[in-house]
């Protein structure tokens, strides 16, 4: 039993009346890598919360490295080499690669000045560790998502961590990053390092895990060898409902009028270059690509955050100018941004403001002339439809769980009532249940006419929820296809082809 790292026995905790876990056992050994899986809102979190000595629990015990710990402290946790890199990285944006990783470890020596050279040194030693080269003079807030991941780890293994805690590292990563992550985490076993980690992708969960603990309402409901265990069987446990996904079949609104949307050779230097295509009534369009492929700023063209510089965009056949947000608005196209977690929400203000501020904006700041209570009724009707996990819409969107606080992006878009609506990566950190319902909502809303763009590298989901999908290849359109003409297979060896 010696090579247990962590140990939970029977942990609780309550949120203001809200029993986020109940009772939930957990083992963590040597080396091993061990995936926690659930529904939004099901307690993940939490419970990673309470390893890390951010939460304490009601009830229960926690023993690590064989001794009873009472009331963990955050100290506690990482002097016994729990590292937990959260969703946000909490890296600091202003300074570099080299002293975001190093500082802390140069700090804890206890100096009295920091040795520069030696912060490099360090630095670079522990990224050689992972085998990455990211330039160390960058500041932060200048690599990519992927990167920001990197240093966080780097971080984490000098603080000789022992076991670590990943909350849904996936979520922004593109198929190979996720691939050279797995790489590492892999890498760190031989050292006896384990990992722990949250994720809703089923091929991923399988692809790396060895153990999976499932927690549905707060309790666990399964602790088992991944090997033996079945993917639809894993489905059924998080969610406890079996899905069967119809494909959606478009029916054109008005095939013969003007498209909804219509793009010409549009171009934005060194991102895209020469982008046609229409978008129609009812229809949902999926563009695709690996990252830097342009997917992303081509949606930043559409939503006028950076206006494309050559070619023309017509709604209803009459030409737009976007040159700016508002623009992108008044001629009724919305965004919901990839980043949701960093953009978009006042996490501080209530659930029901963060929905209706679109909303508010749009009337040009004469909300008065809005009745409080239809918009009370409309923040209702979102938190009912997109099944908004809370107690009470007046709480601050903080106390919401993480796949929580992307359907409030969500209600909060749609609450606009958008003719045109861009999704960026609509489901990732969703999970498979609440993910089934986002593409229902999809469907129903391009039923109701609405035109949608959904940008994913998630090909499964494209397949699922559109009429045609484009994939974007540095910067242009290398093909078009036809979703009733391509397979899973085909699409995906598309996409990561060079
Ligand atoms: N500080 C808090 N105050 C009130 N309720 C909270 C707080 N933190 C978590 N909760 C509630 O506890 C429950 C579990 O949340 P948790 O964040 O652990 O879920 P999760 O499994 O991580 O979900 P996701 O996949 O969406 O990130 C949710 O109902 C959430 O609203
Ligand atoms: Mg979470």
């Amino acid at each position: 039993m010696n090579n247990v790292i962590l140990q939970l026995n029977n942990i609780s905790k309550s949120f203001s009346g809200v029993q986020a876990l109940q009772d939930v056992s957990l083992t963590i050994r040597r080396g091993e890598i061990h995936c926690l899986a659930g529904e939004n809102g099901s307690g993940k979190s939490t419970l990673i919360k309470i390893i890390a000595g951010v939460v304490l629990p009601d009830s229960g015990e926690i023993i690590i490295n064989g001794q009873t710990v009472r009331r963990l402290q955050p100290i506690d946790a990482i002097r016994a080499g729990i590292q937990i890199i959260y969703q946000d990285f909490a890296l600091f944006p202003n300074l570099t690669v080299a002293e975001n990783i190093a500082l802390n470890h140069e700090l804890a020596q206890n100096k009295r000045f920091v040795n520069w050279g030696e912060v490099r040194q360090v630095a670079q030693t522990a990224l050689d560790q992972i085998k990455v080269r990211i330039d160390l003079d960058t500041t932060v807030d200048r690599i990519s998502v992927a990167e920001k991941q990197l240093v966080a780890i780097s971080r984490a293994l000098l603080q000789q961590a022992r076991l670590l805690i990943l909350d849904e590292p996936t979520t922004a990563l593109t198929h190979r990053e996720v691939e050279s992550l797995f790489q590492i985490i892999k890498g760190l076993q031989p050292r006896g390092i384990a990992t722990l980690f949250v994720s809703h992708k089923l091929n991923e969960v399988f692809a790396i895990s060895e153990r999976i603990s499932i927690i549905r309402n707060g309790r666990k409901v399964v602790d088992t060898a991944a090997q033996s265990y079945d993917q639809s069987e894993f489905v059924y446990s998080m969610t406890g409902r079996r899905f069967d996904e119809q494909r959606y079949n478009y029916q054109a609104a008005a095939a013969d009028g003007p498209p909804l949307l219509r793009v010409e050779r549009l171009s934005a230097p060194e991102s895209f270059a020469d982008i046609s295509f229409e978008l129609r009534a009812g229809e949902i369009l999926g563009i695709t690509g690996l990252l830097g492929s342009g997917r992303t700023e081509l949606a930043l063209a559409l939503f006028g955050i950076r206006p494309a510089t050559a070619g023309t965009i017509s709604v209803h056949g009459k030409a737009a100018r976007i040159a700016s947000v508002q623009d992108a608005i008044r001629y009724g196209i919305g965004y919901v941004p990839e980043d949701r977690l960093t953009e978009g929400l006042f996490l501080s203000q209530s659930i029901a403001r963060n929905i209706v501020v679109r909303t508010l904006d749009q009337l040009g700041g004469a909300p008065r002339l809005l009745s409080m209570s239809r918009l009370r009724q409309s923040v209702a009707t979102w938190v009912q439809q997109l099944a908004i996990k809370t107690s009470s819409p007046e709480l601050p969107v903080r106390t919401l769980s993480g796949g929580n606080q992307q359907r409030v992006v969500l209600a909060k878009w749609l609450a606009g009532a958008p003719r045109v609506l861009i999704l960026n990566g609509p489901t990732v950190g969703v999970d498979v249940g609440s993910k089934h319902e986002l593409h229902e909502i999809i469907k129903g809303l391009a039923r109701d006419g609405m035109g949608l763009i959904v940008i994913s590298d998630d090909i499964p989901e494209l397949l699922q929820v559109c009429n045609r999908i484009l994939l974007m290849r540095k910067g242009r359109l290398a093909e078009a296809f036809d979703r009733s003409h391509v397979t899973e297979l085909e699409l995906t060896a598309k996409l990561i082809e060079a």
